[in-house]
């Protein structure tokens, strides 16, 4: 399968760290035409990991309301089509319809305080 077009350039910033809730996450969205890119971050003090905005289960896309990724408790990652929950750390779903599968990894870093896709 093909790169998606609309995923940002390595290096490309997203925004700074201090943007980002902490905990919390924040979705970004490219657009390249046709195409589209969806992708969020999450944050752990200065720590960052990111993913495909896509759930593995119908491939909605998980926020149910701007940057809300996370459950009430900031425990795990939180689809909100049918309620499947996500380890923070690897993506693995660990309840719900996916079970067992995993959110694709959306590579990304803090360079100076600003988030670059990595
Ligand atoms: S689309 Fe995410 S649990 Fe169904």
């Amino acid at each position: 399968m093909s790169e998606n077009p609309a995923k940002p350039a390595f290096g490309t910033a997203l925004c700074a760290l201090e943007e980002i809730a902490n905990p919390g996450g924040k979705g970004f969205v490219f657009r390249e035409g046709d195409a589209l890119f969806s992708g969020f971050v999450l944050r752990e003090g200065a720590e960052v990991r990111g993913y495909v905005d896509s759930c593995p289960h119908a491939g909605w896309p998980l926020a149910s309301g701007p940057d809300r990724y996370l459950t009430r408790d900031n425990r795990f990652i939180l689809c909100s089509g049918h309620g499947a929950l996500f380890l923070k750390g690897t993506g693995e779903c660990i309840s719900g319809p996916c079970f067992g599968e995993h959110l694709t990894r959306w590579p990304v870093t803090v360079v100076r305080g600003i988030v670059r896709a990595g």
